[in-house]
């Protein structure tokens, strides 16, 4: 379990603070969507979790003890905002061999597997790849590393709504073997009783009730 208890970011160079108030518990088999406006935060609380920045405030459990910003980078597996704009391999292959330069070629057909490119070429140029296969080969490279938390920011930005449903399969099939944090600005389109949601409003995290839902009674005061 990953869980963030009291979180405060205030960089330096911000005027207030990004975030202010996060605790969230997170398990392997419920992938957790975050949703925000853009400026919320968002991409903020996913370089906290990875441990890329470090909170003034607050701690972060990892399995029950305290993960330290080092710990967290190395458990994570972050795919930032539009990974195949920062794509380097001149082959799909070499992509997944990125640091990894001995990757055996069962762990990369394994990798795929996971992430529903089995078929994949492995000397195609990524630039050939659809919009939808380069995020799913982006979320791979990461998947190589084996973390134990992966984080992915925007994963369906400026994807086309035919291939959006690629990833949301992808994000529920990954969960049951990993922490998933999605943050979006898309909520919409994770609406799903097996997805954990939250909306991310001045620093703070708010449970989002699903609309389809039925609302408990009120709780009984004395
Ligand atoms: N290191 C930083 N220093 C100053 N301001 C920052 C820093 N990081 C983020 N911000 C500001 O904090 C707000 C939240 O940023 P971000 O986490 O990128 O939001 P989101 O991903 O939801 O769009 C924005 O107003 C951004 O400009
Ligand atoms: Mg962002």
């Amino acid at each position: 379990m990953l869980e963030l208890k009291k979180i405060k970011y205030h960089p330096a160079t911000a005027l207030n603070p990004i975030l202010t108030d996060v605790n969230i518990s997170v398990n392997k088999g419920t992938p957790l969507v975050i949703a925000g406006a853009s400026g919320s935060g968002k991409s903020s609380l996913i370089e906290i979790i990875s441990g890329l920045s470090k909170p003034q405030h607050g701690y972060i459990r990892f399995q029950g003890k305290i993960a330290s910003e080092r710990k967290r980078r190395s458990i994570s597996g972050v795919v930032f905002q539009f990974p195949e704009r920062h794509f380097i391999g001149l082959t799909v292959l070499e992509e997944l061999r990125l640091g990894h330069r001995r990757l055996a070629s069962d762990k990369i057909d394994e990798t795929l597997t996971k992430v529903g490119l089995s078929s994949l070429i492995l000397k195609s140029p990524p630039e050939n790849l659809s919009g939808g296969q380069q995020r799913r080969l982006a979320i791979a490279v990461q998947l190589t590393r084996n973390p134990s938390i992966l984080l992915l920011d925007e994963p369906t930005a400026g994807l086309d709504w035919s291939v959006r449903g690629e990833i949301i399969k992808v994000i529920k099939d990954l969960s049951s073997n990993i922490i998933l944090i999605v943050v979006t600005h898309e909520p919409q389109i994770f609406q799903d009783s097996k997805i954990s949601s939250y909306q991310l409003n001045n620093g703070r995290l708010i449970k989002t009730i699903q609309p389809h839902k039925t609302k408990e009674p009120p709780c009984q005061t004395n």
